[in-house]
């Protein structure tokens, strides 16, 4: 308690970012040889030049170990220090245990809680909100939280409409609860009315059909209209971030977006009146790599010297489901 009795506000700041890609790059080019596309038409519909592929036997709890490590070496903080391992992924290495349980034993973190959020690629923001709100209530002090995933896992290579859309790759970051600045607000949205429009209808509890064993486990999508859809909810997303916090969007220094596709970035951008510059793309180098893409972003942005300490940075991101949400921080 506070003198005034009033209980200390407690904000949860990034201590350290971390990410990992695998090694394996395949290029537009590359793709061009396997379905009916070009490096120009996939540039310039989404931005995209090439995406890392996870070795055979490479999974998504290996990307987010990696991660994890770098993220942890960032922070200057020993695994044996976590309260709580917070991960998003849609792509979990196993049914069960979670792939957080998996990492939590790997990096020597035996004891804390762990657990896994699949809010397709609104992961990685989804687990930050869950990771902040634990902090904020004094449940924990310090936090992983990690974005990882094996998307091209469930992808048919045989569909251009998204195949060439998507990579594998992992982001972390470590939160610290501090006295004086951190996440400011989070803002999670979901509409389970679309499924449709971006799904796998391949499940455990519904059970696997024959003709879904012989076609596997892929992503189906209908592109423009998820890209309309993601347009307007990350638009009212924004502007819900900005009214909360009674602020003008001149204020924000850094967009943090989800990495899709450059195009819808670029329509955030405008809303935002950000020139983009101020704006971290590297949907250019891994394709959407779901929940791992916005703290591969950030990570990038912060070790790159871009983002720097007492900066105002807006992350966002949308996905299946739909879901959606925001997180504004000050760095
Ligand atoms: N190479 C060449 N042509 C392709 C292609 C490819 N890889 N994929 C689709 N096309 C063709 C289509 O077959 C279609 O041809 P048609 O006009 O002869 O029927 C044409 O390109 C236009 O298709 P359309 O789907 O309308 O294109 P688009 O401008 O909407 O771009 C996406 C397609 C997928 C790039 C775009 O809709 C998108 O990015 N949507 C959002 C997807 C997304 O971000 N999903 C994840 C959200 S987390």
């Amino acid at each position: 308690m506070s003198e005034t009795g009033a209980t200390p506000r407690v904000y949860a700041r990034i201590a350290g970012t971390g990410s990992y890609l695998p090694a394996n790059v395949v290029t537009n080019e590359d793709l061009s040889k396997v379905v009916d596309t070009s490096d120009e038409w996939i540039a310039s519909r989404t931005g995209i030049r090439q995406r890392h592929v996870a070795a055979d036997g490479e999974t998504t709890g290996d990307l987010a170990y990696h991660a994890s490590v770098r993220a942890l070496e960032a922070a200057g903080v020993e695994a044996s220090e976590l309260d709580l391992i917070v991960l998003g992924t849609t792509t979990p290495d196993l049914v069960f245990p979670s792939t957080a349980c998996l990492l939590q034993h790997r990096l020597g973190a035996n004891g804390c809680g762990a657990f896994d959020v699949n809010a397709a690629c609104s992961g990685f923001v989804y687990a930050l909100s869950v990771a902040d709100k634990f902090i904020r209530a004094g449940a924990a002090r310090t936090v992983l939280v990690v974005g990882a995933e094996t998307l091209t896992r469930m992808v048919d290579w045989s569909d251009r409409a998204t195949c060439v859309l998507f990579g594998d790759g992992a982001g972390a970051v470590v939160l610290k609860a501090d006295a004086e600045t951190g996440i400011l607000s989070t803002h999670l949205h979901a509409d389970g009315g679309k499924k449709e429009l971006l799904w796998n209808p391949v499940g455990v509890s519904v059970g696997f059909k024959e003709h879904e064993k012989n076609a596997g486990v892929r992503i189906h999508m209908t592109g423009n209209e998820v890209f309309k859809y993601a347009v307007k909810a990350l638009d009212s997303v924004v502007e819900e971030t900005l009214a909360e916090n009674g602020l003008d969007r001149h204020d924000i220094d850094w967009l943090i977006p989800h990495q899709a596709n450059l195009r819808i970035i670029e329509a955030t951008a405008r809303r935002l009146d950000m020139p983009m510059e101020r704006v971290v793309v590297t949907v250019d180098k891994h394709g959407n790599t779901s929940s791992g893409s916005v703290p591969l972003a950030l990570d990038e942005a912060v070790r790159s010297g871009r983002v720097e300490r007492g900066q105002l940075l807006l992350l966002e991101a949308f996905g299946g489901g739909f879901t959606w949400g925001s997180a504004l921080l000050r760095y």
